[in-house]
């Protein structure tokens, strides 16, 4: 022991008489580069070196979906997110599509992971005053309200610059500027909006929607996009700016692929859609295409074993060109291969239905794994119809991180998506979602700074507690 202490005590003298070297006068230190010039690179093992928005701070004044998506995934890419709840009844999901009485929903904890919760009267003057020292302290706003609600609560841009020139102040709202700005939008609404309600479906039926959210979703994720450019041009400007992401936009985005068919259609029918093969002349608009691929290489949905009694027994099956010849090999049409009726994709394109047509006839044999593995092995790009119960249960989506389970102090254990978004240096740890105003004491005098006695004071003011009559939270 006492070796060791002598160990010790000379390693620490010889540290102090290398500090004593270091003193020697040094050269200037190289001029700062002015913005974004690089740091030397981190000597710290990949993953250690801290998380990719460490030091980002979030106002989050987020509800329902669009909004909370997006700071969500700034979140999980480690900003300090705040999100600011309503006393008392907290956003209005958290009681939406409940499942287990009294605990937060699954709407709510799933697009809240990884935030703080603190509860504040915005139209209080205290709780006005508390919203002001958080625009002090935050890198950015994020609000996705009726469009004019945050200006009534009296932060509007010009408020928000003055009060922190560095302050970003991103927006979801339904439609841009015209004649539907002031329009409320959920998610649906932008789906259709957007264009693509009327591209989706088939084309003897009414337009449909997806299941896959790219109106609140999606907007969140572009809104996340345009934060982050925000801030990087912040280094450069040292100003914050406005960024808006309207959902019309965001739908329009995502579904490009039929403005260009869009535009297509002037200069002849659009061959790749089955309509085409079938004899069916276009429209002036582009029409439903039930499930032909979006691309050049021609795709459909077919039926696999077990279809009868199960509805996901089905799998995505494309005819690249590529591989034709072993898409005739697997399913034993080898005289397809030189036919020239079959052998080449412009000879294909008429009779894409009778092709699917005798394709399925051999999916129909195969359970969609087992086409999966068989179709994969000669890189014929097909893809299994997963349902939702498939998804929560496959392993490998859970050693990526993609599906996570965490706990719960009232719900329980939940499953959650993950961060979709994988780095190599930036590793995501996926916590729950906060209790209705479970930092607010933290919030207030940790980060806001306020004194136990302050702490105390706005307690009564009615800033941060629920009404005598709290608002009801269970509005679905
Ligand atoms: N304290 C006090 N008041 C608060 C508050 C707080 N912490 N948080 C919100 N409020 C108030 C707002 O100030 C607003 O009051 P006002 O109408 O008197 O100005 C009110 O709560 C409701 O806000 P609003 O956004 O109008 O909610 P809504 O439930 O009526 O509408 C949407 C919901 C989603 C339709 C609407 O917010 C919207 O169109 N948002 C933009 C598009 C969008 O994001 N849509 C997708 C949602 S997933």
């Amino acid at each position: 022991m006492a070796v060791r202490n002598k160990m010790k005590a000379k390693s620490k003298s010889k540290v102090a008489a290398k500090k004593v070297v270091k003193l020697k006068p040094k050269k200037p230190a190289a001029k700062a580069k002015p913005g974004n010039g690089p740091p030397r690179p981190s000597a710290k093992p990949w993953g250690q070196a801290g998380k990719a928005l460490d030091g980002v701070r979030i106002l989050d004044f987020t509800h329902v979906q669009a909004g909370p998506t997006c700071t969500q995934l700034l979140a999980y890419m480690g900003a300090d997110c705040i999100k600011i709840e309503r006393p008392g009844a907290g956003d209005i999901t958290r009681g939406q599509l409940r499942d287990v009485k009294g605990a937060d929903s699954l709407y709510f904890t799933m697009l809240n992971g990884n935030k703080r919760s603190i509860t504040i009267d915005s139209k209080n003057p205290k709780g006005k005053e508390i919203i002001d020292r958080l625009i002090k302290h935050c890198d950015v706003l994020v609000e996705n309200f009726a469009p004019g609600a945050l200006d009534r609560m009296g932060f509007t841009w010009e408020y928000i610059h003055k009060t922190n020139p560095r302050m970003i102040v991103a927006s979801v709202k339904g439609f841009g500027p015209g004649p539907y700005e002031d329009c409320k939008v959920y998610e649906n609404v932008a789906q259709c909006a957007g264009g693509a309600a009327s591209t989706t479906g088939f084309r003897d039926g009414p337009p449909l929607v997806t299941g896959a959210q790219i109106g609140d979703s999606g907007t969140g994720l572009h809104l996340a996009f345009g934060i982050m450019c925000a801030l990087y041009q912040r280094i450069r400007t040292g100003r914050g700016q406005k960024v808006l992401c309207a959902m019309q936009d965001g739908v329009l985005n995502l579904a490009r692929v039929k403005l260009r068919d869009q535009q297509r259609l002037a200069h002849g029918p659009l061959i790749e859609y089955s309509q085409y093969g079938e004899g069916i002349p276009f429209g002036k608009a582009v029409p439903r295409a039930g499930n032909d691929s979006g691309g050049g290489q021609p795709g459909w949905i077919l039926k696999c074993k077990g279809w009868e009694s199960d509805p996901d027994s089905y799998v995505y099956f494309i005819t690249q060109a590529p591989v034709w010849a072993d898409i005739c090999d697997v399913i034993g049409k080898r005289e397809w291969k030189t036919d020239p009726d079959y052998a080449t994709p412009a000879a294909r394109l008429p009779r894409l239905k009778e092709i699917f047509n005798t394709i399925e006839q051999w999916t129909m044999t195969k359970d969609k794994f087992e086409v999966m593995e068989i179709c994969n092995k000669v890189d014929i790009p097909v893809g299994p119809i997963l349902s939702m119960k498939e998804i929560a249960e496959e392993q490998s989506l859970r050693d990526t991180g993609t599906v996570v389970e965490v706990d719960h102090p009232t719900r329980g254990k939940y499953l959650t998506v993950g961060n979709p978004v994988k780095m190599s240096d930036s590793i995501t740890a996926v916590k729950r979602s906060p209790l209705l105003g479970e930092h607010t004491e933290e919030i207030l005098t940790k980060v806001l700074g306020y004194s136990k006695k302050e702490y105390e004071e706005i307690k009564v003011s009615g800033a941060i507690t629920a009404p005598e009559k709290p608002a009801k939270a269970e509005a679905a």
